[in-house]
């Protein structure tokens, strides 16, 4: 079975008060876009990483996996393999596309039959950006992120996107840290002043590409990738032509 596993940006992200989990409220508009990773699940007795890839950290797609093993009280095993695309430490929700992807996939593989939201139920412990990837669409995503429902609100902008990545991987739990209270409501996303401020090359990004061309540039997530908006394909090609060449760059569309 091969899926594929979306990136998600946040068209919008307002961080509310600590919680006594140590987490923050938020209040997010999360999209998914075509830019993905690809994963490739096949029935085997153990759960195994084939990817041979270093992940950094833990891989959230094994998470995923045993998490769902155990609440569904099987013996399953799956051999999964996954082929990278969306870079790490960049905001795009990476690791939580794959777990979501697996959940999904495994739901099928293992004949588990279960409905949708209690897959998103169970996401929440894989991970913050897992429950809204599961869901599908564009979704507003409240607390932690373990509570996610179909936006209603006004239609996002749908024009193609220029995401650019500078090169520095941020850190999520250093961005929360560095977050005031002061930095509410100065954009459309309140990690990104904190962000900027913990790295430059992000503040630097949003101007280069505005002045490539790009509308509304922002960040997404706790970063490091910032997006912006460009009239249509055509122009979306010129804005990527005249970013830096050694940057990671590339250009997505938002998926309804
Ligand atoms: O959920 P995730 O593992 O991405 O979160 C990493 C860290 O980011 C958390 O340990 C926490 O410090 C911070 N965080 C937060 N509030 C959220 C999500 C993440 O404070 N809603």
């Amino acid at each position: 079975m091969l899926i594929e596993a979306h990136a998600k940006i946040n068209l919008t992200l307002a961080v509310g008060d600590v919680r006594p989990d140590g987490y923050h409220d938020l209040k997010s508009v999360v999209a998914p876009i075509s830019l993905c990773d690809l994963v490739a699940l096949d029935a085997a007795d153990d759960i195994i990483d084939a990817s041979g890839i270093d992940f950094g950290m833990e891989n959230l797609a094994v998470k995923a996996a045993r998490v769902l093993r155990r609440e569904a009280g099987v013996a399953n095993g799956v051999r999964m393999r996954i082929e990278k695309r969306i870079p790490s430490g960049a905001g795009l929700g990476g690791g939580s596309a794959d777990a979501a992807a697996t959940l999904l996939g495994l739901n099928s593989l293992w004949g588990l039959d279960w409905d949708r939201s209690r897959l998103v139920d169970l996401a929440a412990e894989v991970g913050s950006d897992v429950p809204a990837l599961v869901h599908g669409g564009i979704v507003m995503m409240e607390g932690r992120g373990e509570r996610v429902g179909k936006w209603l609100g006004e239609k996002p902008d749908m024009r193609p996107l220029v995401l650019l990545k500078p090169r520095v991987h941020a850190s999520t739990p250093a961005v929360y840290s560095e977050f005031r209270a002061e930095d509410r409501g100065m954009g459309v996303n309140d990690l990104q002043p904190a962000a900027c401020r913990l790295y430059p090359e992000i503040a630097r990004a949003l101007q280069i590409l505005s002045g490539a061309g790009g509308e509304e540039a922002m960040m997404t997530g706790s970063g490091s990738v910032v997006f912006a908006r460009a009239k249509d394909r055509a122009e979306a090609e010129r804005i990527l032509e005249r970013l830096p060449g050694e940057d990671w760059k590339t250009i997505a569309e938002i998926m309804p």
